[in-house]
């Protein structure tokens, strides 16, 4: 296992151009059996989770190269046995489901994995995939799927899953009619795997609204070369980075409109805040204030990925605040780990609310990455605090964050990497 160290209370200074985001380019990693042909895409994020997913491309058949752009080749015949080791790396490898359904009406493959916020079920995709006409059974642990043929229909989501909407877009592409997703998932990354799909020649409306409507089409052909999204959640981890150490930080290469709810809380914290078309930038107050209520929502609402980062910076604000997730019911590792170097967090009995009392400092100290963004949050604290801190597990935050160390280094931090 290797370890971030860091040596705190340097101020983040600069700029820095943000890459694709890995929210999006998974699905559409995924996406790619589906055409029978050549994929580009471009500003792919050389992140874990992306080289995980081109394992499973590669064992079930397709060529890929990977050197800043991505090249995928699935017009080879194709196994519908997805290995087991990587699926349970990664939650989002349970997308080739409605993938590989789509593509060759077959597919087994073990439970995902992933990083551990709670239940995580995956109820809604199998539920969405047999309403189309797939029969799906487990045997320890593994799902065998088949489907003579796929047929639209019309599926309900009880709960706005992203993971969800997106398997069943991907099955629903190449289904015989029309299939409405409704109470669909409105993240960004559902509007790009959409445009991604759509260049493939799927027809979909909707995407970014609660109902998608999808035509299914008999063939989808190599799309023009696509350019993923920047990444929200690491634009607004490092925004966080600059707000915690009272610096300054511009990023291009982002879209402001889809981070509105995390700029608009930083605003509230005292950071003084300009958004340009491509552009964000801020400076962070020399203290920052507390937040009376932020609780995490599905977009448009204050996104949970970005909840582990706020607890840590709101640990040193002025005042009180009080975060409440409500995506997740067990996203709460890092604040114990918080708490360890100094910081002052009650976690509720039910692991949802965190009243985190502000302390004028951090010390560091030892803690432990748990999941991905726990793990951010702590080297932000860390970036933050008096003295030394080491994050220990670092192989979490690297699944999703291209060489974070030489990002913070750039910016004026003190962080290494060891292995
Ligand atoms: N849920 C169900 N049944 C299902 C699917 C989901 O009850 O069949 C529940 C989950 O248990 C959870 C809630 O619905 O409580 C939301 O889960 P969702 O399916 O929306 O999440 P996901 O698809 O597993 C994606 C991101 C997460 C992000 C969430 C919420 C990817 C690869 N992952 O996960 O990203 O937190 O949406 O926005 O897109 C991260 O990047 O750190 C990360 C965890």
């Amino acid at each position: 296992m290797c370890k971030f160290r860091i040596r705190g209370q340097k101020r983040i200074m600069g700029e820095l151009c943000i890459g694709g985001a890995k929210n999006a380019v998974l699905p559409m990693l995924a996406a790619m059996c589906l055409n029978e042909s050549e994929s580009e895409i471009h500003n792919c994020p050389p992140i874990a989770d992306t080289f995980e997913s081109i394992k499973i491309l590669q064992s079930i058949g397709c060529k890929v190269e990977f050197d800043g752009t991505l090249k995928v080749d699935s017009s080879g015949s194709l196994s519908a046995d997805i290995p087991d080791e990587i699926v349970g790396k990664m939650r989002s490898s349970i997308l080739f489901m409605g993938a590989m359904l789509g593509r060759l009406g077959k597919v087994n493959i073990a439970l995902p994995g992933g990083c551990k916020l709670g239940v995580r079920a995956i109820d809604l995709h199998t539920y969405g995939l047999q309403k189309m006409g797939a029969k799906i059974c487990m045997k320890n642990d593994k799902l065998y799927c088949e489907a003579d043929e796929l047929k639209g229909t019309t599926i309900l989501l009880h709960t706005a899953s992203v993971g969800a909407t997106e398997n069943l877009m991907l099955a629903a592409v190449k289904a015989i009619g029309e299939t409405v997703i409704q109470n669909a998932a409105q993240e960004p990354e559902i509007i790009d795997l959409a445009n991604f799909l759509t260049g493939m020649g799927a027809k979909i409306h909707g995407a970014g609204t609660d109902t998608i409507v999808i035509s299914g089409v008999k063939k989808m052909y190599a799309g023009k070369p696509y350019s993923i999204m920047p990444d929200r959640i690491v634009a607004g981890t490092y925004l966080v980075a600059a707000a915690i150490t009272g610096g300054f930080l511009k990023l291009r290469n982002v879209r402001p409109h889809d981070l509105a709810p995390v700029t608009n809380a930083l605003a509230e914290m005292g950071c003084v805040i300009h958004c340009g078309k491509n552009c964000i930038t801020l400076a962070g107050p020399p203290r920052l204030k507390a937040l009376p209520r932020l609780m995490t929502e599905v977009h448009p609402g204050f996104p949970t990925d970005m909840q582990a980062q706020f607890v840590a910076a709101l640990s040193i604000a002025d005042g009180t605040s009080t975060v409440t997730e409500t995506i997740f019911e067990s996203r709460h590792a890092h604040a114990h780990d918080l708490n360890r170097m100094g910081a002052m967090i009650n976690v509720s009995s039910d692991s949802r609310t965190f009243t985190v009392h502000g302390k004028p400092t951090l010390q560091g100290t030892t803690v432990k990455a748990h999941d991905l963004r726990g793990g951010a949050a702590l080297i932000l604290a860390g970036l933050a605090a008096e003295g030394e801190t080491v994050v220990d597990d670092a192989e979490y935050v690297q699944r999703g964050y291209a060489n974070i160390e030489n990002d913070l280094t750039a910016l004026g931090a003190d962080i290494v990497l060891e292995k």
